[in-house]
């Protein structure tokens, strides 16, 4: 089905009217900061998960390499390729009609010189058909972001809680040293970012970073004073237990939902109700 014939709601309230086909625009994004527009942005994997965002109206749609982790059962995203973020990068980009498509650039897709960052972001915007990408890191990721932004590509930052850098950090824990924090947020904006993803944070220093930027702060964990908000889109819909972080709240229980539409199939396939005359040819 195209894009124009899908059915549309309107809620009104996205930085686009969901019935109009426009595309959010890095400017538009921008610019809801000034606005007090609160930006909503999801994660999402594959076209028919990234429809149903879409058309719900939601402002911007991640491909993030926590697929690692909901899609892959890894334990974390080291794992993650440059390929594997090109091909679901690929697979969303086919259902988004009016979201900001951004991509995550995977663990060492950009850490080794500006020119590789470069050159795996302009992979995700060509073959992915990303609108924009993210990569981790303030200060140490500044060389690799300007190198980004100077050829067009726009850029979304991400610090705090990167996780990335897991190993480091130990585990996925707060982060509360305030003075690294700031110099990372100042040092992505100074790079050339857009916006900038601000993960697992105290409110108060969330609160600090985001009156100190010009760019939208989007939070994870980062209390509600950030200028939007993201989560994980199986966190959000009861699919994926596995770890439950504080931040997360569950929308919907779909992973109950499934289970229970599942046992359904198996006792009609297995009685004979499934399929019925309706679903059968003559
Ligand atoms: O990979 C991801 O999904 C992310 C978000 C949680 C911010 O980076």
């Amino acid at each position: 089905m195209s894009a124009s014939v899908r059915s549309s709601s309107n809620h009104g309230s996205g930085l686009t009217p969901t019935n109009e086909l426009r595309q959010v625009t890095v400017p538009e994004f921008v610019a809801a900061k000034a606005r007090g527009h609160r930006l909503t942005m999801l994660t999402a994997y594959d076209y028919t998960m990234a429809r149903l965002l879409d058309d719900a109206g939601v402002d911007s749609l991640l491909v993030g390499d926590s697929l690692g982790m909901v899609v892959q059962g890894q334990p974390d995203s080291l794992a993650v390729t440059l390929d594997e973020m090109v091909y679901h990068t690929r697979l969303v980009s086919r259902g988004v009609r009016r979201s900001l498509l951004v991509a995550d650039l995977p663990f060492m897709s950009y850490q080794i010189s500006p020119q590789q960052a470069l050159e795996s972001a302009g992979r995700l915007i060509k073959e992915g058909g990303a609108h924009a990408v993210k990569l981790e890191g303030g200060v140490r990721s500044a060389d690799a972001i300007a190198a980004i932004t100077a050829a067009d590509i726009p850029l979304m930052g991400h610090i705090g809680l990167t996780p990335q850098s897991v190993r480091r950090l130990g585990g996925f824990k707060v982060q509360r040293d305030a003075e690294r924090l700031l110099q990372d947020a100042l040092a992505v904006e100074a790079a050339g970012a857009f916006a900038v993803v601000v993960e697992c944070v105290p409110t108060e220093l969330a609160a600090r970073i985001t009156a100190a930027l010009k760019i939208p702060t989007i939070g994870i964990g980062a209390g509600p004073d950030c200028d939007g908000q993201i989560l994980v889109t199986p966190d959000v819909l009861g699919l994926f237990d596995d770890i439950r972080p504080r931040f997360v709240k569950h929308y919907a229980e779909m992973g109950q939902a499934v289970r229970r539409a599942v046992e359904t199939y198996c006792r009609e396939v297995r009685d004979g109700t499934f399929p019925g005359s309706e679903h059968s040819f003559r």
